[in-house]
């Protein structure tokens, strides 16, 4: 089986970011995320970020080369890096969501900590975890989130 990664963090926008800056960036990503066999989501909140990218682990150390090096943020806290079993986001190369504070906030506090494997593969999946694919459902659903 493919080996696969993932990794989710949090950083702060290091100015204020127009729409348009915003959707340059995802363009980007994307480009580069679809070519890569990596997927994901990415949430934006006034001033901070929060994302989970997932892909195998040369594509992982790729991009979040990138991410690093992107001088839109800093301060990037990485909240997980771990082996997953399968995607979490396998149909979205970056889906963006605007998503109100107190949502990155909830996630960035999460407990990224996998649970220890119970019966099957999927239960390793840690709250923080959940609590992304639990918001990134919700607000996928409605009207202000994109992905390709
Ligand atoms: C919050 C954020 C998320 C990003 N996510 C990705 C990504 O998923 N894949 C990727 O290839 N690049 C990603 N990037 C990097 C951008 O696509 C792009 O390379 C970068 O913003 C260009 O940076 P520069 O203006 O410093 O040259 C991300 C950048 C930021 C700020």
């Amino acid at each position: 089986m493919t080996q696969l990664e993932t990794l989710a963090y949090v950083s702060q926008a290091s100015r204020e970011l127009t729409t348009g800056e915003v959707d340059g960036i995802l363009a980007d990503a994307r480009k580069f995320n679809s070519e890569n066999g990596i997927s994901g989501v990415l949430f934006h909140c006034n001033g901070q970020f929060f994302q989970v990218i997932e892909g195998s682990p040369q594509a992982i150390a790729l991009v979040f080369a990138r991410i690093e090096e992107a001088r839109a943020h800093g301060d990037i806290d990485i909240l997980m890096r771990d082996e997953i079993e399968e995607r979490n986001f396998a149909e979205w190369h970056m889906g963006f969501v605007s998503a109100p504070t107190s949502v990155v906030q909830e996630l960035a506090q999460a407990d990224w900590e996998a649970a220890m494997p119970v019966t099957r593969p999927s239960l390793r999946r840690s709250k923080g975890l959940s609590l992304a694919t639990y918001h990134w459902s919700k607000w996928a659903a409605e009207a202000n989130s994109t992905g390709v």
